[in-house]
Order: structure tokens, then C-alpha cells, then sequence
């Protein structure tokens, strides 16, 4: 395994990801665990390389220092930016300030004589050197690097770019080979844990699932598990793999809040009960949603509502469900798929260092007020693992790579009041557009329209325009479609939808969806706009 430390930057996730990527386990841990703690984590022989990130902080704004014991176990560390700098200023050498800010894309000389960077250069100036073309992110450098180290990288405003100590293997890179604007980043890091510290590529799913099952096992022991199915891709593979683990312990609560997509309450029954038989209660709350949402218009208010009525529901559920069958000791634990981007955006892995960007609503309160002790068995995986373990564990690829769904649905997407005549019409509006989607490829990729747009959706306009049809005027409500193409759903583009696939889409809702005579493809990219329309 290779241990990250974490020092705040925002990009440190990106870090794991790629180790993953090349089948090595990694974890995420602050900056600032103590040196018994490394050795502590070192002392079961796995540990085969530390890796120190950046940070969003410069070394004269805070002192944070690597635990002196990364230097001393023998295995290798890679420092990236202000884990260079770190590295450089614990071990004897110096960092400056520097006036000059270098934000961005660099060419930096790569010495290749290094095994972190031999053979690797994206490009070779005519003196026959090589060059790397990188992401730079600082405005304090290394000046003098300590004994031992020898120059592996510059460039003409960053005379030392890169450092290497190979007798003891300790590198540091001042760009970012995390980030994919740096080409050959993942080449880089696929060496330094592959070959530098020798780290076996075996973290593969189908070793995963054993290790996991028999830790929910392990964990659970005899005693029963309550989970709440959402129908979402992280709820379904938690369920999937604790249903795995310890079969009819397992109890899923799924509520339905009839602000779902069409049959997606019954795909997700017939998926776990019908297929999996796994023990699902499935909690038609739909009427009461939609009570309580009558008359209100405001969208922070509307999230508020159904937030609140999802976790009353759920609790209700779960008091009844804790009552001990006969013959059963009563639910004791409460699963959650709580991922790893979740843990570590949350702060749980108790950083203080990362800056938190939102607290998950996964990572909530709810089992300390049900009395129930947490199950998390996706805690270390990213989406893509957790994805790849659906598949692995037999669920349908199509429920695995859907496209996210808010938590409160369509109740976001219909904009104002919400009433069941608008979700009804909304759900068969969306429904042909996915279909749609799903079924129309684009002949360059061979891949389907579904799957080159990173979430698309129908959006309901409580407005009535006049159209005509047949001989007839009609005076009906407007649909307007959704589809973006995003790589972290902070920025988006509007997708480049081919014509005919719209006028199919378009001529077909307004057919087949009687109430909807007019059919609009929003154009808006985030920022200035956002995703959903509320
Ligand atoms: P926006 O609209 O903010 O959406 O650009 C970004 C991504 O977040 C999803 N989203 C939500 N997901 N609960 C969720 O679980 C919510 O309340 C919520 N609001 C937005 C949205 O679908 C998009 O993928």
C-alpha cells in the first residue's frame, strides 16, 4: 500500500485516483499524524511508498512538516509542490519565496537520468533534451537542495524543478503529475509506485469483494443491518455487497417519494427483492410529499421539506424496524455508501487540513439519533471503483453508469409548486428523452448519446403556451431538455445534441405526452447557470 499525506491541496484526491488506477492501494491521511503513527501504519511491512501532496498554503503562511519518521523508514517518498518543499526544508535544504507566481502550464527540461523520469518526456529539444510538458501551481521554490539530492527537472523562472536522493530514493517534483494537463503525470506516478518503491498492482475488485465481505462479516458479526436504498448508484452497491456479506441481516428501507423517474421504484424493488432477494420494505410516502409540498414555490424551501420528510420517514421506519424480531438480537447498524471523495470532502478523514467543500448529507447525524452504529463499506472507493464493484457483484450495467439523480428529484425539477399532474407528465417527457439517448449513437465514438453526456433530464415549466393540433388549438404546459457533458459537475457545457435526435425527442414528447405542446433545449453552461434549474 502507498500512504498520501495530505497537506491541503485541493487536488489530492486526484493523487489517489491515479495510484488506484495503477491497481495500488493508497489512503488519504492528514499532514499532521504523528511519527509513532506512521510507523505504527508502517509496522505491518505493507507500506511500499509515501507520497506528500501539495497544498493550498505557502511554507511561510503555515508550518506544517511531514512527520519526521517519512524519512526514516527506508521506504520511498515522492514530494509533490509543497511536499518538495517540505522535503527540501526537513532534510537540510532551502525555500524561497518567490515574486514570481507560475500558475498553469510549464515546459519543464526533465533530467532523465533519474529512474523517476527516465525515458519519459513528452517531447525533445533539438540539443536532444528532453521535455515535459506540466501543470505548475506555486509561488515558493526549492534554491538549494539538500545533501544527497541531485537536479532532476527545471525550468528558466524554477531552476529546480525536480530532486532526487536515489540512494534513498526520496524525489520531489514541483509540478503536479496528479492533474491530467500534465502529460505524462500518470506515467510518472505509475513508475514511482510500480517500479521506485515496487508496489504489486493487485488491487483489482475481485479481490476487493472477497477482503470486503469478509470484513462486513467481521465487523456485523451476527447482529442486523439497516440500510436506506435510494435507488442511487453508491446506496445500490452497499446494499449489493453487505446483501453479500450477510444476506437476510440485511434489511433496506427504500422510500418512495413519487418524485422518482418512471418505474424506478419498481426497477429498484424487482432489482433487490425480485433478483438479489434481499429483505426491502419499500415505503410509499408519495402522498405525503406531495402534502406537504402543496402551495410552496420556493426551491431552497421545497429541498428543505422533502430533506426533512425522507429522514422523519426513515426514522420512523427504522424505530419499527429496531423492535427485535423473535429469535433476533434487532437491528443494531446502519449502513450508508458514504464514498471516499464524501469522506475526504467532508473532512472525515479528519484532516484539518482539507478545506471543506460541503458537508455530505451521508455523513450525517442519523445514526447517533437512531442509536445505531455506522456500516461504510465504500468509505475507500471512488465512484469509478464503486461502479466497477457494482458490475463485478451483478448489477445491471445500466443501473451502475447511470447518470446522477438529486436526492430531491423531480421535486427540483419541476419548477414552483409541485403536483403530481406535473410530475406525471414530467416522468413520461424524461423518459422518452433517455430513451432516446440511450438508443441514438454517435457513429465516430460508437458510443450512445447517453453515454457522452454526463447527466441529461427533462425540466418541467409550469407555463402554458398555444399550439396546434389537428384542427384544434391547444394551450399546454412546456418541457424544456437538459443535457450537459461535465468532468466534476462544477463547471458544465451544454451538449452538442445532434439535430435529428432532438427533433425526434421533441416530436415525440409533444405526441405521445398529451398536456406538453412545446419543447425547448436549454443552452446554458455552469457557471453562470447551474445543472438543475433550481
Ligand atoms: P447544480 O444544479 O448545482 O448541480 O449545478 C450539480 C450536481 O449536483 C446534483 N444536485 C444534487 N444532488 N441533492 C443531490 O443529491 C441535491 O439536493 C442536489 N442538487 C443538485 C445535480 O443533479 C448535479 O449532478
Amino acid at each position: 500500500k502507498i500512504l498520501i499525506l495530505d497537506f491541503g491541496s485541493q487536488v489530492t484526491q486526484l493523487i489517489a485516483r491515479r495510484v488506484r488506477e495503477a491497481h495500488v492501494y493508497c489512503e488519504v491521511h492528514p499532514c499532521d499524524v504523528s511519527s509513532e503513527w506512521v510507523r505504527q501504519y508502517a509496522a505491518d511491512g505493507r507500506l511500499k511508498g509515501i507520497i506528500l501532496s501539495g497544498s493550498h498554503a505557502s511554507v511561510y503562511e503555515v508550518d506544517d512538516r511531514a512527520p519526521d519518521a517519512v524519512f526514516e523508514l527506508g521506504v520511498p517518498v515522492l514530494g509533490i509542490c509543497y511536499g518538495m518543499q517540505t522535503m527540501a526544508q526537513q532534510l537540510g535544504g532551502k525555500v524561497e519565496g518567490s515574486p514570481h507566481r507560475e500558475f498553469g502550464y510549464a515546459e519543464v527540461r526533465a533530467r532523465g537520468h533519474t529512474a523517476l523520469l527516465k525515458d519519459i518526456a513528452d517531447f525533445h529539444t533539438p540539443e536532444g533534451h528532453g521535455m515535459l510538458k506540466v501543470w505548475m501551481s506555486h509561488g515558493d521554490k526549492v534554491t538549494e537542495m539538500p545533501p544527497g539530492f541531485k537536479l532532476m527537472a527545471s525550468t528558466d523562472s524554477c531552476p529546480i524543478a525536480g530532486m532526487a536522493d536515489e540512494a534513498r530514493r526520496f524525489y520531489g517534483v514541483q509540478f503536479h503529475p496528479e492533474v491530467t494537463h500534465t502529460v505524462q503525470g500518470r506515467a510518472m506516478l505509475e513508475r514511482f509506485v510500480l517500479e521506485v518503491c515496487g508496489a504489486k498492482p493487485d488491487w483489482i475488485m475481485r479481490d476487493h469483494i472477497k477482503e470486503a465481505v469478509a470484513a462486513i462479516r467481521a465487523q456485523v458479526g451476527d447482529e442486523e443491518v439497516l440500510l436506506g436504498l435510494s435507488g442511487g448508484v453508491d446506496s445500490s452497491v452497499a446494499a449489493a455487497l453487505i446483501h453479500r456479506a450477510i444476506g437476510d441481516q440485511l434489511t433496506c428501507v427504500f422510500v418512495d417519494h413519487g418524485l422518482l423517474r418512471l418505474h424506478e421504484g419498481d426497477m429498484v424493488m424487482d432489482m433487490f427483492a425480485g433478483k438479489l432477494h434481499a429483505r426491502v420494505i419499500r415505503v410509499d410516502a408519495s402522498d405525503l410529499f406531495l402534502r406537504e409540498l402543496a402551495g410552496v414555490t420556493d426551491p431552497e424551501q421545497k429541498r428543505k421539506i422533502i430533506g426533512r420528510l425522507f429522514v422523519d420517514v426513515f426514522k420512523a421506519e427504522a424505530e419499527k424496524l429496531k423492535a427485535a424480531r423473535p429469535g433476533s438480537k434487532g437491528i443494531q447498524w446502519l449502513a450508508q455508501g458514504t464514498i471516499y471523495p464524501d469522506v475526504i470532502e467532508s473532512g472525515g478523514a479528519k484532516s484539518k487540513k482539507a478545506v471543506t467543500i460541503k458537508s455530505h448529507h451521508n455523513v450525517g447525524g442519523l445514526p447517533e439519533q437512531l442509536g445505531l452504529k455506522l456500516l461504510e463499506p465504500l468509505r475507500d472507493l471512488f465512484k469509478d471503483e464503486v461502479r466497477e464493484l457494482g458490475v463485478a457483484l451483478g448489477l445491471p450495467h445500466d443501473m451502475v453508469y447511470r447518470h446522477p439523480f438529486p436526492g430531491p428529484g423531480l421535486g427540483v425539477r419541476i419548477l414552483g409548486e409541485v403536483k403530481k399532474e406535473y410530475a406525471d407528465l414530467l416522468r413520461r417527457a424524461d423518459a422518452i428523452f433517455i430513451e432516446e439517448l440511450r438508443s441514438t449513437i454517435e457513429p465516430n465514438s460508437g458510443k450512445s448519446w447517453y453515454d457522452l453526456t454526463s447527466q441529461a433530464f427533462a425540466v418541467f415549466l409550469p407555463v402554458k403556451s398555444v399550439g396546434v393540433m389537428g384542427d384544434g388549438r391547444t394551450y399546454d404546459y412546456v418541457v424544456a431538455l437538459r443535457a450537459v457533458q461535465t468532468s466534476d459537475f462544477m463547471t458544465a457545457d451544454w451538449a452538442e445534441l445532434p439535430y435529428g435526435l432532438l427533433k425526434r425527442v421533441s416530436s415525440r414528447i409533444i405526441n405521445e405526452v398529451r398536456g406538453i405542446n412545446r419543447v425547448t433545449y436549454d443552452v446554458s453552461s455552469k457557471p453562470p447557470a447551474t445543472i438543475e434549474w433550481e
